[in-house]
């Protein structure tokens, strides 16, 4: 068997009511088309093609490097795509899989059981289909005995053919010249007026080919074609990724409300709160508890580390170190090992050192501190002068005072300290204080003298 695969990735996705193309639209971290890839990889197939149309340009853009592409304009049934996209195949290629993009849920295993029945059978084609509890909506398989005779699709259907619970997934495995030669048979006699991939099985058995079948459950036979059935598939593609984490030891007080995209790493031992987020190259280590309400992106979380109620995007947070509540990390903020970035902190583009922290209340912004510092509470980085932006750099075991305004660039000594509520212009060098408020004055017998010259006034 010389296998080639087929994506039927052209459809226009009307349902969706999206400018984006249906093979772009994403659920748990990937999109359509990366999830068909992804369940297509273990087959190893020498050849793929991609069907594409709704969207070429951009549906084209995503596909992977060696994987070939068929464009189908105009867009006119799943027949015709499959059509356009055989003559993209060398001649040695003799099994055709068909494959939709829209089937997110598909498992390899159930993949290669078709191939496998397919081979071993010698049939005209193998078809995928499913026993549902609701049918509604995709083509009924029509049998005689163990043989497929026909699909019928939903709108086609007559009465009692509706109460058929076996359909079609639209995953086939197809003897390559038997299929061309059916292809040619295809009309547009039906409520859609397009070529149906599914006419061609009627057309099979009816020049005598047996079509066999393999059938699965509803678990793996959902097509997304609008809003409602890419939530539900995101929900069981989830549900899978979190179930694997938890056999492999990640601790989740409420899997249902954990949010972890394919691609995020989790180490053993982790712990994760109702309402976390993890998306993109998102890593945790181990012991490290996330949550609640940890929306995290790109961002390395170091084992043990605790984060809580925080935004996090491309940020790197070290082990042992404390983030939360009420926390932005923004792009490039590095928190090394055992520091703290506290309530109502944003730090970007920043190292903040070993054990050092910013508790409360601060903006830190383009700025390397060194270890063992501690930012006083509201203290805010001047990092922009209107034109540029300029680097803050504090030294190791330095305090900054409350409500200190460092204006950059600036550089302050290691043990420095500065006093609350200044506005740092210069440098400050090691070990010193630097103050810059005016002296206090005090005003004797004021409040006195202020009631008086209001009743001199009439005011009281
Ligand atoms: C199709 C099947 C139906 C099956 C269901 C399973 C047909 C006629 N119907 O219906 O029997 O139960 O899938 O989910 O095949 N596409 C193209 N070019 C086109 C039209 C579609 O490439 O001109 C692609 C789409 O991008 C999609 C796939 O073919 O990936 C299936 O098309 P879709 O419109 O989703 O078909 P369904 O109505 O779901
Ligand atoms: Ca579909």
């Amino acid at each position: 068997m010389n296998l080639g695969i087929l994506v039927l990735a052209a459809g226009k996705g009307t349902r969706m009511k999206s400018e984006t193309p249906k093979a772009l639209h994403a659920a748990a971290g990937r999109s359509l088309m990366e999830w068909t890839f992804a369940n297509l990889e273990p087959l190893d197939a020498p050849e793929t093609v991609v069907v594409v149309g709704d969207g070429a340009a951009a549906v084209t853009a995503e596909i992977p490097h060696g994987i070939a592409h068929a464009v189908q304009d105009p867009q006119i049934g799943t027949g015709d795509a499959v059509r356009v996209g055989l003559d993209a195949f060398s001649d040695s290629i003799d099994t055709i899989l068909v494959m939709p993009v829209d089937m997110p849920l598909l498992r390899p295993a159930t993949v290669q059981e078709v191939l496998a029945t397919q081979s071993a059978s010698g049939h005209a084609a193998t078809v995928l289909a499913a026993l549902v509890g609701d049918p509604t909506g995709y083509g009924r398989v029509l049998r005689d005995g163990d043989s497929v005779v026909g699909i019928v699709e939903d709108r086609d259907a007559a009465e009692e053919q509706l109460a058929i619970r076996e359909i079609n997934t639209s995953v086939y495995a197809f003897d390559r010249s038997r299929l061309e030669t059916a292809l040619g048979g295809l009309d547009t006699d039906n409520t859609q007026g397009e070529y149906y991939l599914t006419d061609v099985i009627r057309l099979l058995a009816a020049a005598g080919a047996t079509v066999g079948a393999v059938v699965t459950d509803e678990s793996e036979a959902l097509g997304v074609n609008d809003h409602a059935e890419l939530a539900a598939a995101g929900a069981e593609l989830r549900r899978r990724i979190n179930e694997r984490l938890m056999a492999d030891g990640v601790a989740m007080l409420d899997p249902s409300r954990v949010y972890v995209d394919a691609g995020v790493r989790v180490a053993p031992g982790a712990r994760l709160y109702p309402d976390v987020y993890l998306q993109g190259a998102t890593t945790v280590g181990a012991d490290a508890e996330v949550g609640p309400n940890v929306h995290a992106t790109d961002t390395a979380i170091g084992d043990g580390a605790t984060v809580r109620w925080a935004v996090l995007d491309r940020a790197s947070v070290g082990s042992q170190a404390s983030v939360g509540p009420f926390t932005h990390l923004r792009p490039e903020a590095d928190l090394r090992e055992r520091t703290k970035a506290g309530a109502f902190v944003e730090i970007k583009n920043s190292v903040v050192g070993p054990g050092s922290k910013v508790p409360h209340l601060s903006y830190v912004g383009d700025t390397d501190i060194g270890e063992g510092s501690n930012i006083g509470a509201g203290t805010i980085t001047v990092n922009y002068d209107g034109f540029a932006k300029h680097r803050t750099k504090i030294g190791d075991r330095v305090r900054i005072g409350s409500d200190t305004m460092l204006v950059a660039p600036i550089e302050i000594g290691d043990d420095a300290y500065t006093g609350a509520g200044s506005v740092i212009t210069e440098d400050v060098a090691p070990g010193a204080l630097a103050l810059e408020r005016s002296p206090q004055q005090e005003i004797e017998g004021y409040s006195e003298r202020r009631k008086r010259r209001a009743a001199e006034d009439g005011d009281v």
